[in-house]
């Protein structure tokens, strides 16, 4: 009987409206995008953020809690490190306590630190791994408790084209973006059978503050080596990262899905 009920449960088909999305680094770029995408669909939203140098972080965290409350649905925003494993435990548990159920996890919060391998500092290397890698791992093991009690939740974690074809000085960036590649396969073992879909889009560039800081050249390149011959816009990755988490891609698990316009085809 509980069987017959398990696999009933297992076939059923959810809609998005009225679930809960954890979005990290939601303040800007992407993630803002992300959170958007979700809150047009119904979907309650709980992000976190740090401040960055030369950035605005709280400013613009604050801009993007009244855009997606304007979408009538409930926020929940947070400064939290997704490197503090303690500090991530207290936000998840926070944002189960204000929204009422936890449903998505995006791991979406990432930094960069280049420089040649040969000058790279211990300190660039930590800072990416601890936020890219540790950071997720964090965040997925936090939420894995209230995934697993309700038999049913999804994870997205953004990599990188970069994971599979990297460019000069990005050691740190494509180790970790390639390692989170090899954890959502990972998690995605341990968390099958309790219905939770664990996967991961690695976007090519995309349209936002992150891809300012690159040199014009590196951005021209990629615009005119991609076989679309376009740079994303945040939408397009947002797209994909909503469709993992809805039922459409139920039975996707364990893969990573390039949104790069074919940049990886050469
Ligand atoms: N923009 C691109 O071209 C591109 C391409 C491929 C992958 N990505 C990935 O997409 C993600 C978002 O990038 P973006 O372009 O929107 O950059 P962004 O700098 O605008 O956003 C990163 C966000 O992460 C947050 N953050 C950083 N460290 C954090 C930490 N320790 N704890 C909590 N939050 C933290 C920041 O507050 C910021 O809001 C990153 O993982 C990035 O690696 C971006």
């Amino acid at each position: 009987m509980i069987a017959e009920r398990e696999q009933t449960q297992r076939v059923k088909r959810r809609e998005m409206r009225g679930h809960t999305a954890v979005v990290t680094g939601a303040a800007t770029g992407l993630g803002c995008e992300i959170a958007l995408s979700f809150a047009r669909r119904g979907v309650n939203v709980a992000f976190n953020y740090i401040e960055l140098p030369d950035r605005d972080i709280s400013a613009q965290a604050l801009l993007t809690e009244t855009t997606l409350r304007a979408c009538g649905v409930e926020v929940y925003s947070e400064h939290c490190d997704v490197r503090d494993s303690e500090a991530v435990t207290t936000f998840v548990a926070n944002a189960h306590a204000q929204l009422g159920g936890l449903h998505y996890l995006v791991n979406n919060a990432g930094i960069a630190h280049d420089g040649a391998l040969w000058r790279m500092t211990d300190l660039a290397w930590d800072e990416v791994l601890q936020t890219n890698l540790t950071g997720a791992f964090n965040c997925i093991r936090a939420i894995a408790p209230f995934l697993r009690n309700q038999r049913y939740g999804k994870v997205v974690s953004i990599s990188s084209h970069q994971a599979y074809q990297p460019g000069f000085g990005i050691a740190n960036y494509t180790a970790s973006k390639a390692a989170l590649v090899g954890l959502t396969k990972s998690a995605a073992v341990d968390l099958g059978a309790y219905n939770v879909n664990v996967n991961a889009v690695a976007p090519g560039f995309v349209k936002t503050e992150l891809l300012s800081t690159l040199p014009s050249e590196i951005v021209a390149d990629a615009e005119h080596g991609s076989v679309l011959g376009r740079i994303a816009e945040p939408e397009d990755v947002a797209n994909v990262v909503v469709f993992l988490c809805s039922d459409d891609a139920r039975h996707i698990t364990g893969q990573v899905i390039l949104v790069d316009g074919g940049l990886t085809l050469h």
